[in-house]
């Protein structure tokens, strides 16, 4: 099948004026880690196999969004290199017309070993969680062990000069919030950007104690009482974080804050769910099914309309309070991108 894509007409744009450029792809529900903040120690009831979308009807969505204007895809999971041969999929989706930024988000257990296939397929950016620097927080945190497998996917991506290389920590208080300066030194000598991420909380970590939750100004406060920081350039990109760097550092620090900052104002994105679902905002249940219409033999056009009429129900913002679980479904890598 030949399509046409008209990359002329007039780009998504929400209800409020947000135009949406960016689309978070998860390629499954699984994951090869427990971490206390998103997933129970036993996992979840995973999606049965048939629900999940195959890697051609995943391309048809992208060139569906592309031609609507969506010019920059990340691929996440649960953890998406979990999943069979990702690299056919980044290969598939950095081909498509008008898609110039294909990112990664990962855990990076698998990195090592899929990375140069990756880049060769056309990864352009990579963001790796990683909440502690303590092979024995890893192991409670994570619930699994594997830091060292971990620093060697980064130090792989670095030798590789993938850039900007983004890592994601989410500082929660007694467990790594005395992590946060030793994080911030490793943006010194690497061109590395730290994200602190504000724990969020969600159904899959009731049991964790509310407080946890540190805001990103006493993350900041904390790190710039160890040694100044200045407002710093972030990466070019799509990212929700404000960014701050020592003097003379080649990387930078960055604050994530869905709490305690206005996160949605700037919000460009959207997410398809593993199963085939476009979710309009990452709490709540305003979804679209693109599933059917794919599997009934929808065309790039009325995907792409399908697309244009979800824009009518993202919601302006998140309502998640701070001691309020949202109603999010199931646990995906969500925040950190
Ligand atoms: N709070 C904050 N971030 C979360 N992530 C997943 N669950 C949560 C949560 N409850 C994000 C983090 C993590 C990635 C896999 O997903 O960025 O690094
Ligand atoms: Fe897996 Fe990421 Fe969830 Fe941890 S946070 S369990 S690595 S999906």
């Amino acid at each position: 099948m030949s399509v046409t894509v008209d990359l002329t007409r007039e780009p998504l744009s929400d209800g409020f004026r947000r135009p949406i450029t960016y689309l978070r792809v998860s390629v499954t529900d699984k994951c090869n880690l427990r971490c206390v903040y998103c997933m129970p120690e036993l996992g979840l009831p995973w999606l049965p196999r048939d629900d999940i979308l195959t890697y051609e009807e995943i391309h048809a969505v992208v060139r569906a969004a592309a031609s609507v204007g969506v010019r920059s895809i990340r691929l996440t999971g649960g953890e998406p290199l979990v999943r069979r041969d990702l690299h056919r999929l980044v290969a598939a989706v950095a081909s498509v017309p008008g898609i110039d930024d294909v990112a990664l988000s990962t855990n990076g257990l698998l990195l090592e070993e899929q990375l140069p296939a990756l880049v060769a397929a056309g990864l352009h950016r990579l963001n790796v969680s990683l909440d502690t620097l303590r092979p024995d927080r890893f192991e409670a945190i994570a619930r699994r062990p594997g830091l060292e497998r971990v620093m060697r996917g980064i130090d792989a991506a670095l030798a590789l000069g993938l850039h900007p290389l983004k890592l994601n920590c989410v500082v929660m208080r007694g467990s790594n919030d005395d992590e946060v300066v030793a994080f911030a030194e490793l943006t010194r000598d690497r061109a590395v950007f730290v994200r602190f991420i504000e724990v969020m909380p969600v159904l899959e970590n009731l049991e964790m104690h509310a407080g946890t939750y540190v805001s990103s100004n006493e993350i900041l406060e904390r790190v710039a009482s160890h040694a100044a920081l200045k407002p710093a350039p972030g990466p070019p990109g799509n990212g929700p974080a404000r960014y701050f760097a020592f003097d003379g550092a080649r990387g930078a620090v960055g604050v994530i804050s869905p709490l305690s900052h206005d996160y949605c104002e700037r919000c460009n994105r959207v997410r398809l769910t593993a199963d085939g679902r476009l979710r309009l905002c990452l709490f709540g249940d305003y979804a679209v099914d693109l599933r059917g219409p794919l599997r009934a033999g929808a065309s790039t056009e009325d995907l792409a309309g399908l697309l244009r009429a979800s824009m009518l129900i993202k919601p302006e913002r998140h309502h998640l309070r701070l001691g309020e679980a949202s109603s999010r479904m199931r646990a995906f890598s969500e925040i950190g991108g």
